[in-house]
């Protein structure tokens, strides 16, 4: 009898994130200030003693099953459950033929990252229910993002992963994509709150400008002759054609402001964060031009209703605006306050 396969029910859980700045720069070699949040995605595995994956996707109301063998493609939230089994057995990860139930809480395509948090949660359950050592998360965050590329369609970075892996309570994460250092910078808000808005408009990553966008600044890259935007300079950025030079003064200026949001932080200056993240979103509007009506009447929303700073998070092209209140403002309402959680985890 094989001793190990002992294990034949778990639950994983992982975040979704927020990103206090920094966005558009984890494809850029850039940098990035996210945290992941208390709302997530729950995986519930069971064994199921043969090679194949039966899935249900409890709020949808929907299922789907796989020879683990031949997971063929799919669409929607299945794509995200057949691209982790695959690329986990071509990693050489034992997945074992499971029964997945799949709920959550984090409202999808609204820049909150319930994509990044149904991925990272099929894995660690699947990994966890197959008994072996958990992983590197930095390797487990490139393989989940490759899911995204390869199976889903959508170039995103490793933005969302990382803060859903790393995540810790009351701290944001500032990672820098060109060397993978994860470091934690406390965020510690006191008698602040940090809310999302939802604009109402759900967004697509795959079907949005998302692609295009991380076309243009590899295009930009070819002109400048550099292998990432993180070698550009002003100067560089300004010579470019149209719209080339707007994007590339974005990429650039957000890096700076992720430096300035740490500072900010570690001097406890939180009234220089609602400064920052106005600029943010100035220039991702202006330069960067993933702003849409509906997010510019969110922004607004939370300005009126007294932040001291507010910007689109995540993709854009809807989505969420995140915002900062201070102490004697008043949540908007329809906002939902978000602070700093664990990260990604087996539960039992
Ligand atoms: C999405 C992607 C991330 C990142 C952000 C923009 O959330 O999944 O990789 O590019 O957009 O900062």
């Amino acid at each position: 009898m094989d001793t190990n396969a002992v294990i034949d029910n778990v639950t994983a859980f992982a975040p979704g994130r927020a990103n206090l700045i920094g966005e558009h720069t984890d494809y850029n070699d850039g940098l990035a200030l996210p945290f992941a949040i208390e709302d997530g995605v729950t995986v519930e595995a069971t064994a199921l003693g043969e090679p194949r994956i039966a899935a249900e996707a409890v709020d949808l109301d929907e299922r789907d099953e796989f020879e683990l063998d031949d997971p063929d493609r799919s669409s929607g939230w299945k794509s995200f459950v057949r691209g982790i089994a695959a690329e986990l057995q071509s990693a050489g990860y034992e997945v074992p033929g499971a029964e997945l139930r799949m709920t959550g809480s984090v409202p999808r395509g609204a820049g909150l990252s319930s994509s990044a948090a149904l991925e990272v949660a099929l894995a660690l359950a699947l990994l966890a229910l197959a008994g072996g050592a958990e992983p590197d998360r930095l390797e487990l965050a490139k393989l989940c993002s490759k899911v995204e590329r390869e199976w889903v369609g959508a170039q995103t970075g490793l933005l969302d992963q990382i803060a859903s892996l790393f995540g810790e309570r009351d701290r944001a994460l500032r990672i820098d994509f060109r060397t993978l250092d994860v470091r934690p910078v406390a965020l510690e808000l006191g008698a602040f709150k940090l809310v999302t808005l939802d604009s109402g408009e759900h967004h697509d990553i795959a079907t949005s400008g998302y692609n295009q966008r991380r076309e243009e600044c590899a295009e930009a890259c070819r002109e400048l002759g550099i292998e990432s935007l993180r070698d550009a300079t002003l100067e560089q950025a300004a010579a470019l054609p149209e719209p080339l030079d707007r994007r590339v003064t974005h990429v650039l200026t957000e890096n700076t402001r992720v430096e300035e949001a740490v500072a900010a932080l570690e001097r406890g200056d939180l009234e220089a964060i609602g400064g920052l993240l106005d600029a943010s979103h100035a220039s991702l509007r202006d330069c960067y031009e993933v702003s849409t009506e509906a997010v510019e009447s969110a922004w607004r929303r939370l300005h009126d209703a007294g932040a001291l700073g507010a910007r689109i998070v995540g993709g854009g092209f809807g989505g969420n605006v995140i915002g900062l209140m201070p102490p004697d403002a008043a949540i908007p309402k329809g906002a939902l306050e978000i602070a700093p959680g664990d990260g990604a985890r087996v539960v039992s």
